[in-house]
C-alpha cells in the first residue's frame, strides 16, 4: 500500500510532524493561514521549532491552504488545536471544522488520526460523526480512525518527536498495525499500542493535569512558606534526597496545554455528573499565581520606599522557557498589570523579532543602570549564560531583583516565590 499523507494545522506539533513524516512518505502540510504556509514554502518556521535543514530533508512535502489538494492523500492527522473559551468551557470549534474538512473529501479505506489533545471520548463520539456525517460513509467499514496524542515539549531541545515514546491507538486492529508502521518511520523510541481510543485520549490528558496539580501544590507551599519565611526551594532540595519525592518547582502556568488541559476534563466529568475536586482547586492555585507575585513585589516596593517614577524590566514574556510561544502567558497579565502604575519594559530576544511591531514596551535590549526592579520571569538559557552579573548591570543601584524561577539560586539579594 502506498501511504500519502496529509497533516491538517501546521503548527508547533503539525509542522515537526509533517516535516518528519515528508521525509519517507508524500506529505501535504496544510493550514488555513495563508501567511503560514508562505513561510513555510520559504522553509521559514516563525516558531523558530523547525531549522531550515529540516525543511530541506523533508523532500516529500508540499504545503498548501487549498482544500482540493488533500484529496491526493489517504492518512489524514489532524494537530489543530483545541483551545478553551474565556469561561473555561471546551472550544472545539477547530476540531469540528477539521473533521468537515477532510468529511467531505473522505473515501474509502482512508485513515483519520487525531494528534490534538481532546477528553476521553471526543474522538469517537464527537469526531467519527461529523467524519460519518459529511462523507456518507461508516466506521471500521469505509474508514478508519485513530488517536495518537502529541507530547512535544517545544524549546527542549533533548526531547523532540523522535525520542519520545509515542502512544497510538485506533478503531481497529488492523488500522493499529499500519498506524504503527506510519509512526514507527519516524519514531525511534518506544510506540505503545493503547487498547482503545479512550484509553490513550485519558493518558494524554492527565498527563498534563498531573503536572499542573503538581505545580499547584509546590505554589501553594510556596505562599505557606513565604509565610514562615522559609526558602521553598532550598524545602525541595532537601525533600528530594528522598526516593520518591516527586520534584516540581512553584512558578507561572501558562500556554495551552497544562494551563488548559485540565478544563477537558473537569468538562466531560461534568457531563458525567462528577464534580472532581482537586484538578479544579489546583487550576485555581495556578491561575492566580501572577495576583501573589504582583503583591509581593508592590509589598517590597512599599518596604524598601521607592517612590519615584519606578521602572520595571520583565526578562521573558513567553509562557515557558526556550520557547516563542507567548499564548496564555501569565508573564501578559503581570505586564499588564504592572503597566497601569508603573514604566515597564519587556525583553525577551526569543520574542523581539515576532512581535516587535505589535507589543509597544517589547525592547530589543535593556539600557543600563536604568532598572529599579527587574523580574526574571521566565528561565530562558539565554538569561542564564547572561550570568547574574551582567544583567545587574541593567539595575540601580538600589533595586529589587524578584527571581521567580530561581534561575539564579546563588544570588541571595533576590526575591523568590
Ligand atoms: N504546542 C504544544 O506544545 C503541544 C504539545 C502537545 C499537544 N499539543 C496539542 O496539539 C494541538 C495543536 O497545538 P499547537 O500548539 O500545534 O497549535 P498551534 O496554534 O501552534 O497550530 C495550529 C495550526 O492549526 C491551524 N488551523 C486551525 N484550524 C485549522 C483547520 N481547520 N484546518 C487547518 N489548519 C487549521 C492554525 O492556523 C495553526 O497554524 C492542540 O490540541 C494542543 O493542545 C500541543
Amino acid at each position: 500500500m502506498n501511504y500519502s499523507l496529509a497533516i491538517i494545522g501546521l503548527g508547533y506539533v503539525g509542522l515537526p510532524l509533517a516535516l518528519a513524516f515528508g521525509k519517507f512518505f508524500k506529505t501535504i502540510g496544510y493550514d488555513i493561514d495563508l501567511r503560514r504556509i508562505n513561510e513555510l514554502k520559504k522553509g521559514f518556521d516563525r516558531n523558530n521549532e523547525s531549522s531550515h535543514n529540516n525543511f530541506v530533508k523533508s523532500k516529500f512535502i508540499t504545503f498548501t491552504n487549498e482544500k482540493n489538494k488533500l484529496k491526493n492523500a489517504n492518512v489524514y492527522i489532524v494537530t489543530v488545536p483545541t483551545p478553551v473559551y474565556k469561561n473555561k468551557k471546551p472550544d472545539c470549534r477547530l476540531l469540528i471544522n477539521a473533521c468537515k474538512l477532510i468529511g467531505k473529501i473522505l473515501k474509502k479505506n482512508d485513515i483519520v488520526i487525531f494528534e490534538s489533545t481532546v477528553f476521553p471520548g471526543m474522538t469517537e463520539d464527537i469526531c467519527v460523526p461529523i467524519l460519518s456525517k459529511t462523507s456518507g460513509l461508516f466506521l471500521n467499514l469505509d474508514f478508519y480512525v485513530g488517536y495518537s496524542p502529541e507530547r512535544i515539549n517545544p524549546g527542549d531541545t533533548k526531547r523532540n518527536l523522535k525520542n519520545i515514546p509515542k502512544l497510538v491507538s485506533s478503531s481497529n486492529k488492523n488500522t493499529l498495525k499500519i498506524i504503527y508502521f506510519l509512526y514507527s518511520k519516524i519514531i525511534k523510541a518506544k510506540i505503545h499500542k493503547v487498547e482503545t481510543i479512550k484509553i490513550a485520549e485519558a493518558a494524554k490528558i492527565i498527563e498534563n493535569t498531573q503536572r499542573d496539580i503538581n505545580i499547584a501544590f509546590m505554589n501553594e507551599l510556596a505562599v505557606l512558606f513565604d509565610k514562615l519565611n522559609i526558602d521553598t526551594h532550598k524545602v525541595i532540595k532537601a525533600a528530594s534526597t528522598k526516593w520518591n519525592f516527586l520534584k516540581f518547582y512553584p512558578g507561572l502556568v501558562g500556554g495551552h496545554c497544562i494551563g488548559v488541559d485540565p478544563y477537558y476534563l473537569t468538562h466531560i466529568a461534568k457531563l458525567n455528573q462528577y464534580k472532581t475536586k482537586i484538578i479544579l482547586s489546583g487550576r485555581k492555585i495556578n491561575d492566580n499565581m501572577y495576583k501573589y507575585i504582583i503583591k509581593k513585589l508592590i509589598n517590597q516596593l512599599q518596604k524598601k520606599k521607592f517612590n519615584n517614577k519606578i521602572k520595571i524590566l520583565i526578562m521573558g514574556y513567553t509562557f515557558k522557557e526556550n520557547c516563542s510561544d507567548i499564548r496564555n502567558s501569565q508573564v501578559v497579565i503581570i505586564n499588564n498589570s504592572l503597566s497601569k502604575d508603573y514604566i515597564v519594559n519587556i525583553f525577551d530576544p526569543l520574542v523581539y523579532n515576532n512581535y516587535k511591531n505589535k507589543i509597544k514596551n517589547l525592547i530589543r535590549k535593556p539600557k543600563k543602570n536604568y532598572y529599579d526592579v527587574i523580574i526574571l520571569a521566565v528561565n530562558h538559557k539565554v538569561f542564564l549564560n547572561m550570568g547574574i552579573n551582567n544583567i545587574l548591570k541593567f539595575a540601580k543601584k538600589k533595586n529589587i531583583i524578584y527571581d521567580i524561577k530561581n534561575i539564579f539560586p546563588n544570588y541571595n539579594n533576590s526575591l523568590k516565590i
